[in-house]
């Protein structure tokens, strides 16, 4: 039995036409196991108690497709829930490529038989003790680190494994706890080594192909463009977009390609793809019109409370104060942290017809990839 192993945030097709005819072989992975944070959480957070953020167990979260909350952060699908995988058709047979959340495994559901999903909302690459020790513990949502999800893993070896994006929360902590770009650059090359240390305990317990996926343009999300709004125009990108935010996303990504060359040096025989989701996102900010969303609408947040970009901390999406937009899928970005499904969509899209997998994900990893239109 071959495992596939896929280390990636967001990888996510929509609806429901067949790309790509299969070219799995009947049965190639047992089942599927993905890590990662709020981009693929499917529920363990709200699971936990969601003590961080009760929203997500309440609409609008949800709204879109599921019409009601899962503990999806966002207002329907995430990337993950786009993707068919090669699995047993007993496997579908229980819902998938929903994948459940590992902590509903309580229940003693028969679903985990094919896959389960480890990611939770809030968790970073770097242990819970990095940010104590820079007294913004705290501040952290979880302290399910990547580390403390791929303790899991021992127990299910010869799996297909999807690893969400993960490193995002490591720079948003320091970033909204007050701490200047100079100041978290230095714990790049720490974020992107606890990326590949991963990585390479998956290879060594079998993995051939794992899919590694860099950090969004975090110079364009609601969040940033709100606290970091400045009254000095050359800090803005063309697109409106700031600029040093987006360079500090570019620099991580850099420096973990780089870090995955090293890797399939060392690993000749596995299949390592970089997912650019930097370059898939970039191109509905850079070019709103083309995929359905607005000039002025672009960096507001479809759900929030106020303010310059809908994102309001004394009125986040859920809490009262804050509305949802008519028209979520009009909107890239839902609660002013998280993207919509529409956006997900076209991300997902961007991976799979290229050119933003590197080297491109081919259908040996997936069986049917489902994309609208
Ligand atoms: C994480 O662990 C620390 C130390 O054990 C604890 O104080 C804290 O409450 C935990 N945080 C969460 C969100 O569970
Ligand atoms: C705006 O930013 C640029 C580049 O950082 C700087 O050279 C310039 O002095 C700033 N202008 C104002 C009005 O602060
Ligand atoms: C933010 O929310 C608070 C609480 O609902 C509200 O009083 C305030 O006016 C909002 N701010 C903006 C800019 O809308």
């Amino acid at each position: 039995m071959k495992s596939l192993f896929v280390l990636f945030i967001n990888i996510y097709l929509y609806s429901w036409k067949v790309l790509s005819s299969s070219s799995c072989k009947p049965e190639q992975y047992n089942d599927i196991f993905n890590f990662g944070n709020s981009l693929s959480d499917t529920g363990n957070f709200l699971l936990t108690g969601a003590f961080a953020y009760t929203p997500v167990g309440k609409l609008p979260y949800g709204l879109t497709f599921f019409r009601h909350p899962t503990g999806r952060f966002s207002d329907g699908r995430l990337m993950i829930d786009f993707i068919d995988y090669c699995l047993p058709d007993k496997a579908k047979a229980f819902g998938l490529p929903f994948l459940p959340p590992y902590l509903a495994q309580q229940g003693g559901s028969q679903i985990f038989d094919h896959g389960v999903n480890f990611a939770v909302a809030g968790a970073t690459a770097l242990d819970a003790e990095f940010f104590y020790r820079l007294n913004i513990g705290s501040s952290s949502w979880t302290n399910h680190s990547l580390v403390v999800q791929l303790e899991c893993r021992k127990h299910f070896k010869k799996s297909l494994f999807l690893v969400g994006e993960i490193g995002g929360n490591d720079y948003n902590y320091r970033f909204f706890a007050g701490a200047s770009i100079q100041q978290v650059e230095p714990s790049i090359p720490l974020v992107v080594e606890a990326i590949t240390r991963a990585t390479s305990a998956l290879i060594e317990e079998g993995a051939v192909e794992l899919v590694v996926p860099g950090n969004l343009p975090i110079g364009c999300i609601t969040v940033y463009l709100t606290f970091f709004q400045s009254p000095n125009k050359t800090d803005y990108d063309s697109n409106g977009c700031l600029k040093a935010f987006n360079a500090f996303s570019e620099l991580h990504n850099s420096r973990l390609k780089r870090a995955l060359e090293t890797l399939r040096q060392k690993y000749p025989h596995a299949k390592i793809i970089y997912a650019d989701y930097y370059g898939a996102a970039m191109q509905f900010f850079h070019s709103p019109l083309e995929y359905g969303f607005h000039k002025e609408t672009l960096f507001r947040a479809c759900c929030g409370g106020g303010g310059p970009y809908n994102f309001n901390l004394s009125a986040g999406c859920g809490f009262s104060g804050s509305t949802a937009c008519e028209d979520p899928s009009a909107y890239a970005n839902w609660d002013g942290i998280h993207l919509t499904e529409a956006a997900h969509r076209i991300i997902a899209k961007g991976l799979v017809y290229g050119p933003f997998t590197t080297p491109p994900l081919t259908s040996s990893s997936f069986k049917n990839i489902y994309v609208l239109n």
